[in-house]
């Protein structure tokens, strides 16, 4: 096998390759939000008004939402609760149990823009800025546009979504508390190409915990579901990211900050030297809603161009520190099985749709993954900050429980 090469960073690497991030190919409304959406039926309440031109917003079931003056300890399921869409519900609040789960539009390996579903409860709010965010209650506006005809067919009912319907059917619904959740998780594999078998199809649903209805009914729904949207029933590409701005809320002290490339994201940290970083914020979130942590300045990492690279070489990966663990699984196809199953192993789908090894690394938990792995495979990691490079080799990077030779400049 072929070397292995980890991109990782605390002040980060310099590969040089354009990042996939898909910027074209879908029109715009005037409110910066993609075209090829029908306005839902109704606005929803908003948690500030968006402005734009000089604050954060993002787009909600298809209309712009501002940010505002979010605190960056703000999560996305608070957001969606206060601003009365209440389908996500707070179970365990950490990112085990699913029942907080929404679709985010995020790009492939391809770049090109899929839904993906994550654990709202554990996502900072603001590190949606820009993106496209869809929840139970915007599942009405995924009717196939334009053909009223199908939509009104008895294959698909117009009044719900082919999902819900399948899980009436089938009963695959008592109390309700984790359904909406499930209903999101099975909208992201509706829209898979690698979904194949029905172990693919558990493990989609692994992330969603039921305690009272049993999983044989929710299966036989969602293998419904697939086949109505193998027919195209409710199904509607997830758009490109959208043109409203990445500007953050910022305060003298901190706020949530979204640089684009390494020499900004090292410029931020030198104004705000306690600034923490987050990639997926799958480790960080739960350091807020279950340790109650307070960040004054959090870092994203997901739009650094350079951290977003993934490409190979003759003799190696190079896999930038920011690329989400589903991305990885899809660019590597299988030519890296050790990775692959180290990967479909990992937490559940929402969680590998926003994990990554740079973040799984940087924790130095004794319980991580990817270590072992690296260890293994003799990966070497490429550490960066506004002094220069290192090059280490993953034997070398680790010193002790949970500390690391990451410096802190
Ligand atoms: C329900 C659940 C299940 C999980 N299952 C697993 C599992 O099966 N296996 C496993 O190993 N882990 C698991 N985890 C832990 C977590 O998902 C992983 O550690 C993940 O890889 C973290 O990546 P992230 O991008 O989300 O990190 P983040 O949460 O964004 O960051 C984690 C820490 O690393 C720092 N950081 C992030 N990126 C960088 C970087 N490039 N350079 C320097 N510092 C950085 C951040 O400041 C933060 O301190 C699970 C977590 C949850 C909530
Ligand atoms: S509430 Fe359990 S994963 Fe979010
Ligand atoms: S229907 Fe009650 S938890 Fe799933």
């Amino acid at each position: 096998m072929g070397g292995f090469c980890l991109v990782n960073a605390r002040n980060h690497s310099a590969i040089s390759r354009s990042s996939r991030r898909h910027r074209s190919g879908t029109g715009r409304n005037t409110s910066g939000c993609p075209r090829q959406y029908p306005q839902a039926p109704e606005a929803p309440v908003t948690p500030t008004p968006a402005t734009p031109s000089r604050h954060a917003s993002f787009c909600l079931n298809g209309k712009p939402v501002g940010i505002g003056n979010a605190d960056p300890n703000r999560t996305l399921l608070e957001a969606l609760r206060d601003a009365g869409l209440t389908g996500a519900k707070e179970g365990c609040n950490e990112g085990d149990c699913g029942a907080c789960a929404v679709v985010v539009s995020l790009p492939d390996a391809d770049g090109i823009p899929r839904w993906r579903s994550v654990n709202s409860c554990i996502l900072p709010l603001a590190a949606m800025a820009g993106r496209e965010v869809r929840t139970v209650e915007g599942l009405a506006m995924d009717r196939p546009d334009p053909a009223p005809d199908r939509s009104e067919s008895r294959e698909c009912p117009a009044s719900l979504h082919p999902i819900q319907s399948a899980l009436v059917r089938h009963h695959g619904s008592q109390c309700g508390y984790c359904t909406p959740g499930i209903v999101m998780s099975l909208v992201e594999a509706c829209h898979r190409r690698d979904l194949a078998t029905e172990e693919d199809l558990a493990e989609q649903l692994a992330g969603n915990l039921c305690r009272c209805t049993g999983y044989r009914s929710i299966r036989a729904a969602a293998i419904e579901a697939l086949e109505a949207a193998r027919r195209g029933c409710g199904l509607v590409p997830a758009p490109a990211p959208s043109s409203l701005p990445l500007v953050a809320p910022e305060a003298p002290d901190g706020g949530f900050f979204h640089p684009e490339d390494l020499r900004s994201l090292f410029a931020i940290r030198e104004r705000f030297p306690a600034a923490r970083w987050v990639a997926g914020g799958t480790d960080l979130g739960p350091e807020i809603t279950r340790k109650f942590h307070r960040f004054e300045a959090l870092v994203s990492l997901e739009h650094v161009r350079e951290l977003a690279e993934l490409r190979a070489t003759p003799d190696a990966w190079h896999i930038g520190a920011a690329v989400p663990l589903t991305v990885l699984a899809e660019r590597l196809a299988g030519e890296l099985p050790e990775v692959d199953a180290m990967i479909r192993g990992f937490g559940s789908r929402q969680i590998r749709n926003r994990a990554t090894l740079g973040g799984n690394l940087a924790t130095a938990s004794p319980v991580a993954c990817a270590a072992t792995l690296l260890l293994a495979m003799d990966a070497r990691l490429v550490l960066a900050s506004a002094t220069g490079e290192r090059v280490v080799g993953i034997d070398e990077f680790f010193t002790g429980y949970r500390t690391t030779v990451l410096r802190p400049d």
